[in-house]
């Protein structure tokens, strides 16, 4: 089983490492020129932003060609998915994959503008995400299927979603005014985190126009040194079972 994952706080790389044993990096992979997947199951793990999924899972999802019995989706999240299910349905139907399993995994929220990480981390007692791994990798294990029913009143939900809080929204809204404070120290970690390879460190740091919004940057800085307005959170977050040197090997 080919397990692809993005991941920006390492929440995705840990349930995918929970679910298959063969994990493939979705920005290493949009670094080859084609990308063609063979296998009996095939899935992808990549965290909801704004009630729908990265660009760049998106664009991965348009640019592989993927060819399986059993395709699936996992999405984690924090505190709500709303429609990003029926979202996967219908940009699986635009590439003509046949979705047979969507679900959703809650775990910690990262979205900095809107929460603060300490409570999230408090959270986890709640979330029971280890309840939620095991049922996931029964039902994956098992190949159930779990398909996602796009109604047109679904369909309008995503468009009303999209309308009010897309990524590229929130991309132009707050990846254009990320703050660098005086405790930049030039360590570079920042750009390694980074799967878009947006992020440009010399004397300043340069942030360029493809950021995916992931916050992957600030969450990673040992000096706290990046910031976005409007935070909620003073504090950071790294998934407790990732360490930084694997996302930097997923990302970089
Ligand atoms: C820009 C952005 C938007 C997000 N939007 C949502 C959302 O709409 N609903 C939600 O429940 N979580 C949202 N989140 C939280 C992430 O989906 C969640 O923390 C995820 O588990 C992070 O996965 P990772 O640790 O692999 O990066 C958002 C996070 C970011 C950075």
């Amino acid at each position: 089983m080919k397990v692809c994952y993005f991941t920006a706080t390492g929440n995705c790389l840990y349930v995918a490492e929970r679910i298959g044993d063969e994990l493939l990096s979705i920005p290493q992979l949009m670094k080859q020129d084609e990308i063609e997947l063979e296998d009996e199951a095939v899935g992808i793990v990549c965290p909801v932003y704004a009630v729908e999924m990265p660009m760049m899972v998106r664009e991965f999802m348009h640019k592989a060609k993927i060819k399986t019995d059993y395709f699936f989706f996992v999405y984690t999240y924090g505190e709500g998915y709303a429609e990003a299910l029926a979202h996967a349905e219908l940009v699986a139907q635009e590439v003509g994959l046949d979705l047979a399993y969507a679900n959703a995994v809650q775990m910690v929220d990262n979205y900095l503008p809107g929460f603060e990480m300490g409570q999230q981390i408090d959270s986890l007692v709640r979330k029971d995400v280890e309840g939620q791994l095991e049922r996931l990798w029964a039902d994956i294990a098992a190949r159930r299927e779990s398909r996602v029913d796009v109604t047109p009143e679904t369909l309008a939900a995503v468009e009303t979603w999209q309308q009010r809080l897309a990524v590229p929204i929130l991309r132009k809204d707050t990846a254009r005014h990320y703050i660098v404070t005086d405790a930049y120290t030039r360590c570079g970690i920042c750009a390694q985190v980074c799967p878009a390879g947006n992020i440009v460190v010399g004397d300043k740091v340069v942030f360029e126009d493809k950021c995916e919004v992931c916050y992957a940057c600030l969450h990673a800085c040992p000096q706290c040194a990046l910031h976005i307005p409007r935070e909620r959170s003073a504090a950071r977050f790294r998934n407790e079972h990732i360490s930084l040197k694997r996302i930097i090997e997923a990302n970089a």
